[in-house]
């Protein structure tokens, strides 16, 4: 190993989560000890003071996206917010249309979701992928009929990285005047998005994603777009999402969100300097990289090594932190769907890492983890 070892073990799981940005951070203390007010109280400072607090944060977030400040209401995370949008926007339109849309390689919580509806008698088509996992957008045209209420494609998917064309589908969705929600919690803050440029209606947003804190996320709701809420209370955000908001959490979600804004591009660059890098010093040829090469973040790299069973692999890869995919597929165990639609055997899934680094990765870190794995997919092949 090199003498320049880094600081053990190294975290590669950034699409699982992100470490809290210290700016952040710095930002959100205030608000857990003298700025403690409830920011539903209307009748006093205390409840002014982080209601402001949380309404800058709520532009900071709306920012990213090209939105209006009072199209974004906080949530949990992105699971609550797929929900809302979801079976919300799908609700809402029930009356007049039942027919919804979806893709096969969305996360958990949206195919639940639409799970959900099927029960409840809507009818759900989920599309395929193509093997650089992209959805076709003739068969996404041709699956609209004229009972079709609502679309959700995820921007970015989380195990293996690859971006889907929102403006296209966007532009679909409009013509053909459906909803079109997306699963933005790999994307937002990462790539460009503009609701507005792209025809997006509802957009899931999480904090712990973009370096900012966990137990937060917001769904951006396009003015006069309906969504029922999911359930009944104070009527906070709009009544569509009841419940005492937590400002420490928004204001840390506002600041993640601004300077993820701010330094998008700088992050990219660096990230992109990081996948080269990592790619080319794993010196090995039974590797192959999943997922479309040209539309992908460059903070995730699924690779197959063949031969090498993925769940021995990462036990014997101690020293760094990477997972076989999602974070809750890989916690029940199952293998993972989305590397089986873009065509992986069922070997190849087995063989097959995420390897996720981000803002806080260093080159050594990279350097260090390119090195390692050569040797120890070599011991085990
Ligand atoms: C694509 C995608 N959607 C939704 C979620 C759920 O986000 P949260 O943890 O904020 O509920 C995740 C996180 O694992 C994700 O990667």
């Amino acid at each position: 190993m090199t003498a320049n070892t880094p600081k053990l073990p190294i975290y590669l799981d950034y699409q699982a989560t992100t470490p809290l940005d210290s700016r952040v951070l710095d930002k959100m203390m205030p608000f857990f000890t003298e700025h403690f007010g409830n920011p539903h109280s209307a009748e006093h400072r205390f409840g002014w003071q982080t209601e402001a607090a949380v309404n800058v944060a709520r532009g900071q977030a709306a920012n990213v996206i090209g939105a209006d400040d009072d199209e974004i209401i906080f949530t949990s995370g992105a699971t609550e917010s797929n929900n809302i949008a979801i079976k919300g926007g799908a609700f809402a339109l029930a009356g007049k249309k039942k027919h919804v849309i979806t893709v096969k390689t969305e996360h958990e919580c949206v195919l639940a979701s639409f799970n959900s509806l099927e029960r409840l008698g809507f009818t759900v088509t989920y599309l395929d992928v193509d093997n650089e996992g992209l959805i076709h957008l003739s068969e996404l045209e041709n699956a609209i009929t004229e009972n079709t209420s609502l679309v959700s494609v995820m921007a970015v998917n989380n195990e293996i990285g690859v971006i889907q064309d929102l403006k296209a589908i966007g532009d679909i969705c409009k013509k053909h005047e459906v909803l079109f929600h997306t699963d933005a919690a790999q994307g937002f803050g990462k790539i460009p998005l503009d609701v507005n440029e792209m025809n997006i209606d509802l957009v899931s947003i999480s904090g712990h994603k973009i370096y900012g804190p966990k137990g937060i996320g917001a769904l951006y709701i396009r003015k006069g777009v309906q969504v029922i809420p999911l359930f009944d209370g104070g009527g906070q955000e709009q009544g569509i999402r009841s419940g005492t908001l937590a400002p420490a959490l928004c204001v840390g979600l506002g600041a993640a969100s601004q300077i993820a804004k701010e330094e998008m591009e700088k992050d990219a660059d660096y990230l992109a300097i990081l996948s080269k890098s990592l790619l080319e010093n794993i010196k090995l040829n039974n590797i192959r990289l999943n997922g479309s090469v040209d539309h992908r973040i460059p903070g995730n790299l699924n690779l197959t090594f063949e031969g090498v069973k993925s769940d021995l692999l990462i036990a014997e890869l101690k020293n760094i932190a990477i997972s076989s995919g999602s974070a809750c597929s890989s916690a029940k165990q199952k293998s993972s769907y989305v590397l089986e639609a873009i065509g992986l055997s069922k070997e190849e899934v087995d063989a097959s890492i995420r390897i996720g680094f981000g803002r806080m990765t260093t080159e050594a870190e990279i350097e260090y983890t390119a090195e390692y794995i050569t040797e120890t997919v070599r011991k085990l092949s």
